[in-house]
């Protein structure tokens, strides 16, 4: 077993965008960061870069979806550290919008299964662990949970967030005592998610006059991981630069 005193983090999608900033900042902070995703090597470039600033962080293969990848995951993280101080559920999707006289089930279930179900999946196999140091989990909902109109027709994506929102308040209150449970709702993020994104566009429309870096949400996710945010318990902080006002 890893013998320290740090903080562990495990962040999931962590191989690149929010994600990857958020495993970065937390071990900037002194966190050892358990980075996971489905593409090894993308995992470990992630992994050389924090070794590069001289903090601790190691690759574990992770696939949300997949329950016998969250049990092997869950079964490492116990073998190897024995507790899980911070969850980060930032894995997710953005597919291709179908109005809905076109919308396909194989759409829904692919959105759902990706941004809520896992999410819920992955937290109860790591909530026995989380609880053993009274650790925290942040959930990477968005704003498209909270507006109408933040994505067009992503109807089965907004719901999936909206949901993330209303788990978050549940498990929140439920674990409040042992475990404390938030979530952020970024804007519009500048990471691969948006591949073919308009940027100046998009600019225009937000108040503060640019798109979000991934860094904007994962310093939020850093406060919210930290013990100077211990009364902030079942929030969704929007990271949006003004979008949903
Ligand atoms: P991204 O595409 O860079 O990151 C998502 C990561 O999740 C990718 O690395 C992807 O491989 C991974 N992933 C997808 N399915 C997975 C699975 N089955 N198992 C493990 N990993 C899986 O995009 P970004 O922007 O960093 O997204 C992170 C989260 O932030 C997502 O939940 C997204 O919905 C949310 N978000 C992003 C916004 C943005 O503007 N970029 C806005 C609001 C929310």
């Amino acid at each position: 077993m890893e013998q320290n005193n740090k903080k562990v983090a495990l962040v999931t999608g962590a191989t690149s965008g929010i994600g990857e900033a958020c495993a970065v900042a937390l071990a900037k902070e002194d966190v050892f960061v358990i980075v996971t995703g489905r593409n090894r090597k993308r995992g470990e470039n992630v992994v050389s870069e924090i070794i590069s600033y001289g903090k601790k962080a190691v690759f574990c293969e992770l696939d949300v979806n997949n329950q016998d990848s969250v049990n092997q995951c869950r079964q490492y993280v116990e073998e190897k550290f024995s507790k899980l101080d911070i969850l980060v559920n930032s894995a997710g999707i953005y597919p291709r919008f179908s109005p809905l006289d076109s919308i396909e089930k194989d759409e829904i279930e692919n959105v759902l299964e990706t941004n809520y179900t896992s999410l819920l999946l992955v937290s109860g196999a790591f909530l026995s662990l989380l609880e053993k140091c009274k650790g925290t989990i942040i959930n990477i909902a968005s704003i498209a949970g909270i507006q109408g109109f933040a994505s067009g027709q992503g109807y089965a994506y907004a719901s999936s967030k909206a949901a993330v929102i209303k788990t978050t308040q549940m498990m929140a209150k439920v674990y409040a005592k042992n475990v404390r449970v938030n979530c952020v709702c970024p804007g519009v993020i500048d990471t691969p998610l948006y591949f073919n994104l308009d940027k100046e566009k998009m600019s225009e429309r937000v108040p503060v006059g640019r798109l979000g870096e991934a860094d904007d949400v994962a310093e939020v996710v850093k406060f919210l991981a930290s013990d100077k945010s211990t009364y902030i318990c079942g929030a969704s902080i929007t990271v949006d630069g003004g979008l949903t006002l």
